[in-house]
Formats: C-alpha cells, structure tokens, sequence
C-alpha cells in the first residue's frame, strides 16, 4: 500500500486519479483549491475510506499550503511514496497579447508549484529509500504550437525538470515520469486563460481558433487510458523518462520521442550511472 498525494483532484485527471489510487487500496491526499467544492466522486470516496482517504486545500501556488500538504501525508500516513502533479491551467493567445500577469499565472501553477512540490517530496522519499514523482505534462512538452506559447513552455520546462531529477535521485531510489498526455475532455478548455487577440493576429488567431475547436471536439472522453498510464508510471520497477497516451491522432510524436532517445543514456553518462 502506497501514500499518494495528488494536486487538482477537484475535476479532470486529479479526481480520476484518487478515485483509481483509493480503489487500488493506496492511502490518498487528494488536493484541491477549494475543498469546499470537491466533486461528489471524492466526498463519497472519503465518506467510503474515511481511514485512508483525505481531501486537502492545496493552491500548488501558495507555498504554506505546499507545505502543509506533504506535513499532512508523514503525519496521516508517516510516509509519501508518490506524488502526482496534475494541477495545470490552460492559456491560448499571443505571446505579444499575454498579459504579464497571465504569464506569471501559467508558469507558477504548470511549472514552480510543481518544481517546489517535488523539492518538498524528494527529502522525504530519498529518506525513505524509495519514492516516485509523476508530472502530467503533455505533447506540448514535445513541440510548440502558435497562440499556445507560455503552455508549451511551460510544459517544456516541467519536461526538463522531470528528466533532470529522475537521473539526480535514481541512486536514491527515487523515480520520476512525464505523463506526455494527448487531448482528453477535461475542465481543461472551460478554465483556459485565453486572450483575446488584438488586430494584426486576427486572422491567424482566427484560423487556429477554428482547428483547435475541431481537435477539441475529438479529445478522449474516457479517461481510463491515462489512468491506467499513470498507475503503471508509479508502479513499474523501471519506470520509463516519458509516458506517452492519447496520441493517436498525432502522427509525429513517435518520431519525437526517437529522437530523444539518446537523452537518457546521455544523462547517465554525465553522472557516472552508465
Ligand atoms: N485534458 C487534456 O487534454 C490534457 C492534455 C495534456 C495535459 N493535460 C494536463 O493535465 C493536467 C490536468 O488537467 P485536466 O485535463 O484534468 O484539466 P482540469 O479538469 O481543468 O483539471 C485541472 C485542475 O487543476 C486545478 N488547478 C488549477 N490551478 C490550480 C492551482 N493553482 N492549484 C491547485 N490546483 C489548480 C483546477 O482546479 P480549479 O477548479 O481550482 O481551477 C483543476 O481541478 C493539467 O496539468 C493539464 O495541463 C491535460
């Protein structure tokens, strides 16, 4: 049995997650902004397993609360065996449109909550001898798309992040994977920051608008592929650098994730681990 602290269980992947983690038997910290409007699924879920299961306010932008959250796993359960970043914000328009403000949103909750989450959950897993880290990035973590520039980056950067620390802690014991998700109907596309766009993107903006609702309309309603990703992510003994899913409509990633294939042996080589 696992402890398992999750971030954005509020809908989408994160409240998939704990549902899939619990029913495996695991003990489970599902976070969320606001507890107060957890989804029906994760109150009965506790109401259920009141003894391994528990609903914790987690803004993954507020660095009290980040902290309360990994206190709460050691002193509910005396240990964090994987944490799941799922939290993210969506944002589209162009990068001369996007407000600062935006900017500094998307980067803080899709790449520093989750950096700082890690760095709070590593001592405690490399003391433990054990541990795993799952970051739900995306296929914008493999290439960029225009009007979509600070997801992609920041996507890229929790790629890069997640690469890095998986080789620094593997001598630890301690593993982390990059859940390269293809598109699934979630809260995502409701909550986006979108910017409208001024006048010399109008057009450009216009047409991407137009082939991005046509992709959105074909995402994934099922969300048990990702689930069952992520499950074998924190489980396998050899985890992988990178999980792909929900990608088949993407014909290039598997020429991607070629090319990067010499990474790992690179980054092993760097620190005497090959
Ligand atoms: N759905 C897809 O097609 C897709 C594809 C690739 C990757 N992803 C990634 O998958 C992850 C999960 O997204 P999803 O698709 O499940 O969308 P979702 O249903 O919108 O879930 C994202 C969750 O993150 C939460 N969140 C946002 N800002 C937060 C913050 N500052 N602190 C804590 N929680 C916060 C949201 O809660 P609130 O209700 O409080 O806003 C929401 O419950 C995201 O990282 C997303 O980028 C999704």
């Amino acid at each position: 049995m696992s402890t398992v602290l999750i971030t954005g269980c509020g809908s989408g992947f994160g409240e998939a997650l704990a549902l899939a983690f619990a029913k495996r038997g695991d003990n489970v910290i599902a976070t969320m902004r606001r507890p107060e409007t957890a989804p029906a699924s994760i109150k009965n879920l506790v109401a259920e397993r009141s003894s391994a299961v528990t609903i914790a306010a987690l803004d993954v932008n507020d660095a009290d609360a980040r902290r309360r959250a990994v206190d709460l796993a050691l002193s509910r359960f005396g240990r964090l065996d994987v944490l799941v970043n799922s939290a993210g914000v969506g944002a589209s328009g162009s990068l001369e449109d996007m407000p600062t403000s935006t900017l500094n949103t998307i980067f803080a909750t899709n790449f520093f909550g989750p950096l700082e989450l890690m760095r709070l959950a590593l001592p405690v897993m490399r003391k433990q001898g054990s541990g795993r880290i799952i970051n739900i990035t995306s296929v914008a973590s493999l290439f960029s798309t225009p009007f979509m520039s600070a997801y992609c980056a920041s996507k890229q950067a929790l790629d890069a992040a997640s690469i890095a620390l998986d080789i620094e802690s593997r001598s630890f014991g301690v593993r982390v994977a990059a859940i390269v998700a293809g598109p699934f109907k979630t809260g995502l596309p409701a909550k986006s920051l979108d910017i409208a766009p001024s006048e010399p993107y109008a057009a450009t903006h216009g047409h991407f608008k137009g082939v991005f609702a046509e992709l959105e309309k074909h995402a994934a309603e099922d969300l048990s592929p990702l689930v069952k990703t992520v499950l074998a992510a924190a489980s396998e003994a050899n985890p992988s650098l990178r999980y792909v899913v929900g990608t088949d409509g993407i014909p290039f990633i598997p020429g991607l994730l070629k090319a990067l294939e010499p990474e790992q042996i690179f980054a092993l080589r760097l620190t005497g681990q090959q």
